[in-house]
């Protein structure tokens, strides 16, 4: 089993996004028995609430529905059980450090570390632009997911 947390800062756009997106990969390989999947935010100002419903169209213009996600806080907890935990921005990453126990650093990543072809290094945060950022969002968000598959395909499944 490979457990993958994505993280943002409110849990209602970038990481449920990519939370979709890489769902939708792994079951589109039929590795879906193999993964365990999730999404929180480091401050989570929208607990127990669905995604932005910005995300969640442009989510369903590519066939994707992240309409009964939740919001949730990431806690210290979730960097011993996930073996990735994929930040959206720097500060994502740097908050999460700053909570995660001796030794377990490296499972904290910078999510686009695996879009090397990309010039972005982070997921820009849509909230408070307009609805084609969310479309951005996205492109970026399926080009490192589609990374990410691919490097536990060779690090940890063999396949
Ligand atoms: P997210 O976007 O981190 O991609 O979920 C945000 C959502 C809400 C807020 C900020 C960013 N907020 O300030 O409420």
């Amino acid at each position: 089993m490979v457990r993958v947390l994505f993280v943002c800062l409110g849990n209602i756009c970038r990481s449920p996004t990519a939370e979709g997106v890489f769902r939708k990969l792994v079951c589109e390989h039929k590795l879906e028995h193999q993964f365990e999947i999730d999404s929180a935010g480091t401050h989570a100002y929208h607990i127990g609430e669905p995604p932005d419903e910005r995300a969640q169209a442009a989510c369903v213009r590519r066939g994707i529905d992240i309409s009964r996600l939740r919001g949730r806080r990431a806690v210290a907890g979730d960097i011993e059980s996930f073996d990735y935990v994929l930040a959206m921005d720097r500060e994502n990453y740097e908050n999460l450090l700053e909570v995660c126990p001796s030794g377990l650093e490296t499972r904290i990543r910078l999510f686009m570390e695996f879009a090397p072809s990309r010039p972005e290094q982070e997921v820009p945060d849509p909230y408070f632009g307009g609805a084609g950022g969310f479309d951005r969002v996205l492109d970026m968000i399926e080009d490192a997911a589609q990374g990410l598959l691919d490097e536990i395909r060779r690090a940890r499944l063999r396949a």
